[in-house]
């Protein structure tokens, strides 16, 4: 058993390579690098806690961690870039649960030594834990399932829900009354369990009131969520880092949450509200094409001749990319192009994909350099001097409806005005539409040219033929 003394150092170099792993993260040069603070901060977090908190039933531990790890360890393994959100959604939703568990645990120990005010503390953070996990939980749920495609994009607009929603507010503060005057008289086992439902129903709720384009800012809340459902379940425990770890995931999810919000022109609470967006993901929901006119094919010769003869070139990836896993002959062509003297930059808006940095990774994985990586921002105001852009299986993010139609789901998101340059050359595999299932004018626009296969397969011919 450890002494108290090297637990709380070892948790305080935790703390801190928490706070350097996030710094680290910020940027990609720096990301790799922040992504190791964080694997030895929580090694290090494990150890100290193992060996210096937990005081007997190692058994047990040792079995839950060899399962756990086991199970989280293959999941990793096995999963596709492109399913990468939908992995942080369930991983949000074991965050809640675990809350969910620890508060009912917590609640039911028979060794608990509150009484008078300790008590009522104790029970308001173990409700408070319980709430937000139980929100988290089902939330995250739904979340994954949206991500995933198994349940539909379309906002579930209940009649009256935003009463619903007040009523289940309400009702949990209620309930959390009864609940601490009930647990000081010994009880409190009931407005506990009806509350647990209630938050349960409004996780589920406010998730699926939310259109399928604005899910990245429901993503980023969720992951704030379960900071907070952590930091809730430190309070209960008496554990410090948890507290501070779990604050550090709140306010970064909260602050990712409102980059996304200003990325996509939205406002969070109206967001939270729900009923913005429409739609459906991905091909699955390829309906509602209507006829803009027509749309002028182009092939594999035809677009290297294109990329050949240009001085300035912009790639824009989307969520098309990492399905055909196109990045590394995008870097192959790139390289091509540089070596004949041809400026190629890449713009990534801030929400292309399906997780905030998803082109960045994809990118960087096929070690483009960063230095022609650029953000919507640095590049938007000069596509008038780009000969030849390239919409890598991107859709919404360079969909011009978002400015000009007040009705669009997406309207009012800033997009990659790739339609001043001269031309656009735009690769996907059809005319479906994108996440936020609406057409998008751009492909009948007179400088559009359509590229139609999977990215990677036409990419191959396009380096070839260079
Ligand atoms: P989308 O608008 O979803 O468009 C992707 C396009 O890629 C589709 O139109 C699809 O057309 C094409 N595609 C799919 N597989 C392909 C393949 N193998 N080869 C070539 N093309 C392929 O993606 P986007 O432009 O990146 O925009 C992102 C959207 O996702 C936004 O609406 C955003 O709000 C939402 N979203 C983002 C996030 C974050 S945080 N980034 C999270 C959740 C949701 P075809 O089927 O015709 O090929």
């Amino acid at each position: 058993m450890m002494s108290e003394g090297i637990v709380t150092v070892s948790y305080i170099i935790a703390t801190i390579l928490f706070i350097l792993a996030l710094g680290g993260l910020s940027d990609q040069e720096t990301a790799r690098r922040g992504n190791w603070y964080g694997i030895i901060g929580m090694t290090i977090a494990l150890l100290a806690t193992i060996f210096g908190v937990i005081e007997r039933h190692y058994e047990i531990l040792f079995v839950a961690l060899l399962i756990g790890g086991s199970v989280g360890m293959l999941l990793a393994r096995r999963v596709q870039m492109t399913q990468m959100p939908e992995l942080v959604a369930i991983l949000h939703s074991l965050v809640g649960l675990a809350a969910v568990a620890v508060g009912f645990a917590s609640f039911m120990d028979p060794d608990k030594h509150f009484v008078g005010v300790e008590l009522t503390i104790h029970d308001i953070e173990t409700y408070l834990g319980i709430l937000i996990g139980a929100m988290t939980f089902s939330g995250s749920v739904i979340a994954f399932g949206k991500l995933s495609g198994r349940i539909g994009g379309k906002p579930l607009t209940l009649p009256g829900r935003h009463w619903l929603n007040l009523g289940l507010l309400i009702g949990a503060i209620w309930f959390g009354y009864e609940f601490v005057v009930q647990s000081a008289a010994g009880g409190g086992m009931d407005p506990l369990v009806i509350m647990t439902v209630i938050a349960l129903l409004f996780g589920m709720h406010m998730v699926l009131a939310i259109g399928g384009a604005d899910m990245p800012v429901v993503v980023s809340m969720l992951n704030s969520y379960s900071g907070w459902a952590a930091a809730a379940t430190g309070f209960m425990l008496g554990n410090d880092l948890l507290i501070v770890t779990g604050a550090l995931v709140g306010t970064s999810g909260a602050i990712l949450s409102y980059i996304m919000c200003r990325a996509m022109n939205r406002k969070f609470l109206a967001v939270i509200a729900g009923g913005f967006g429409t739609g459906g993901g991905g091909v699955a929901a390829g309906g509602g094409v209507e006829e803009q006119g027509e749309v002028i094919p182009i092939d594999a010769h035809e677009t290297a001749a294109l990329l050949a003869g240009a001085r300035q070139v912009m790639i824009i990836p989307g969520y098309g990319m990492a399905v055909a896993q196109a990045q590394h002959t995008v870097y192959e062509i790139t390289k091509v192009l540089r070596a004949r003297k041809i400026n190629v930059r890449f713009g990534i808006h801030p929400v292309a994909g399906r997780m905030p940095g998803h082109m960045n990774v994809l990118l960087a994985e096929a070690r483009v350099p960063y230095d022609i990586v650029f953000e919507m921002d640095e590049v938007n105001d000069d596509f008038e001097n780009v000969d030849v852009s390239v919409v890598i299986g991107a859709n919404d993010i360079v969909n011009p409806s978002a400015l000009t139609d007040p009705d669009s789901p997406i309207a009012g998101m800033p997009v990659l005005e790739c339609w001043k340059g001269n031309t656009t050359i735009v690769l996907k595999r059809s005319m479906a539409t994108g996440y936020a299932g609406v057409q998008n004018p751009l492909f009948f626009k007179e400088n559009t040219r359509m590229l139609f296969g999977d990215a990677k397969e036409t990419l191959d011919e396009v380096l070839k033929v260079l």
